[in-house]
C-alpha cells in the first residue's frame, strides 16, 4: 500500500495504490483558478498553495482509500522533474512522513511515472512496450522492457506538445490551460483545411520539434510575418478550422515517431501517457495506428492523463519492491535526468 505525493508543477495530488495497480484514491487540488489571470503556472503562488492544502488533500486520500497511515507501506514522492519550489512541498511533507511513521521514502520521477500510468488498473503489465509521453513539459519515446528497464529514445528538441497546445491556445484567445480548449474548438472544425507543417528532423530521428507550427498557426491567424490584429476577421469556422488542423499536424507527429520507435525497436505494444493523452482524437488515431499495424495499445485512464499522485505510487510500488528507498537527504531537481 504506497502513499503518492505529487507537487511538482501546480496540481497538489495524494493517491493510495495498492500493488501498483489498484487505486483505492486519487485526490487532486487544480490550481488553475489561480494561475489563469496570469496565462501560465506562477511558481511562487504554485508553491504556496501546494503548502496550504496539501494536509487536506493527504488527509482527503487516506479517508477515501479507507485506511490509516499505519497502513501505508511507503510514501512515494515526485522529487524530478519540475518547479523546485513546488516539488520541495511535497519532498518535505514525504520525508516527514517517513521519519515520523518509520517507513520508506521512494523518490520519484514525475515523466518515468506518467509512463507506467498506463499500467494502472491492468490485470497483467503492458510491457515490453514502446511508451509516447506527451505533456505540457516533456514529449518523449520510451522503450519499456520490464517495471525495471526504461530507457528513452526520443524526446523533443525545442517545445512539448502540450506547449504547443497552450502556445496556440493563447494565440486564439483561448482560456488557460489550452489543451483541452483547443480540443473542444477542432470539434466544429476540418482537420484538413490548412496544411501545417510536420516537422519530422530527419528520416530516422525520434525527437521531436514542435516550436515551427506555433509560429505558423499565428502566421495563418494574423497573416504572414504579422503577429497581431487578425484574430478580430476570422469566423468562427475559420477559427475551428486552425484549431483542427493544428491539432491534427500534431497528432500526425507523434504517431509517425511512436511508429518509427516500434519498428526500430520491435516491439509489439504501445503505450501512452501524459496530459496531452488525454485528448480524445489523438487516443483514437493511435489506437487506430497500432489496429492497422497489428500492435496492443494501451491509453492511461484519462484519469490518469494530467499530474496525479496514483501513477507516482504506481511507479513507486515498482522501486519499493526493488528496495530502491531514498535517503532522507534527497533534494527536489528542477531537470529530469
Ligand atoms: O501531464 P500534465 O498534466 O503536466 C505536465 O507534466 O506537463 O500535462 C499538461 C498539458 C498541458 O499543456 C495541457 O494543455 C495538455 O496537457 N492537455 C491537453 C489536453 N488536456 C491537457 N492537450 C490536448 N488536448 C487535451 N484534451
Ligand atoms: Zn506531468
Amino acid at each position: 500500500m504506497v502513499l503518492g505525493i505529487e507537487t511538482s508543477c501546480d496540481e497538489t495530488a495524494a493517491a493510495v495504490v495498492e500493488d501498483g495497480v489498484r487505486v483505492r484514491s486519487n485526490v487532486i487540488a487544480s490550481q488553475v483558478e489561480f494561475h489563469r489571470k496570469y496565462g501560465g503556472v506562477v511558481p511562487e503562488i504554485a508553491s504556496r498553495a501546494h503548502l496550504e492544502r496539501l494536509d487536506s488533500v493527504l488527509s482527503e486520500a487516506l479517508t477515501g482509500a479507507g485506511v490509516l497511515l499505519d497502513d501505508i507501506d511507503a510514501i512515494a514522492v515526485t522529487n524530478r522533474p519540475g518547479l523546485v519550489g513546488a516539488l520541495l512541498i511535497g519532498v518535505t511533507a514525504a520525508k516527514t512522513l517517513s521519519l515520523s511513521l518509520d517507513k520508506p521514502l521512494l523518490a520519484v520521477d514525475h515523466i518515468k511515472a506518467h509512463a507506467f500510468s498506463p499500467s494502472i488498473g491492468l490485470d497483467a503489465p503492458p510491457w515490453p512496450a514502446v511508451a509516447l509521453i506527451v505533456s505540457g513539459g516533456h514529449t518523449s519515446l520510451y522503450e519499456i522492457a520490464d517495471a525495471n528497464t526504461l530507457s528513452r529514445v526520443g524526446s523533443t528538441i525545442d517545445d512539448a506538445a502540450g506547449e504547443a497546445f497552450d502556445k496556440v491556445a493563447a494565440i486564439l484567445n483561448l482560456p488557460y490551460p489550452g489543451g483541452p480548449e483547443v480540443e473542444k474548438l477542432a470539434r466544429d472544425g476540418n482537420p484538413k483545411a490548412i496544411a501545417f507543417p510536420r516537422t519530422m528532423l530527419d528520416d530516422a530521428s525520434l525527437d521531436f520539434s514542435f516550436s515551427g507550427i506555433k509560429t505558423a498557426v499565428l502566421y495563418q491567424v494574423h497573416g504572414p510575418g504579422k503577429t497581431s490584429g487578425g484574430l478580430e476577421k476570422l469566423s468562427q469556422r475559420e477559427l475551428a478550422d486552425i484549431a483542427a488542423s493544428f491539432q491534427q499536424a500534431v497528432i500526425d507527429v507523434l504517431i509517425e515517431k511512436a511508429m518509427r520507435a516500434v519498428r526500430r525497436s520491435g516491439l509489439r505494444t504501445v503505450v501512452l501517457g501524459g496530459g496531452v493523452a488525454a485528448n480524445r482524437t489523438l487516443r483514437t488515431a493511435l489506437d487506430e495506428a497500432c489496429v492497422t499495424e497489428g500492435l496492443s495499445f494501451y491509453a492511461a485512464d484519462r484519469a490518469y492523463c494530467t499530474d496525479n499522485a496514483a501513477m507516482i505510487a504506481a511507479l513507486g510500488y515498482h522501486q519499493f519492491v526493488r528496495r530502491e528507498f531514498a535517503p532522507l537527504d534527497i533534494d527536489a531537481h528542477a531537470t529530469a535526468r
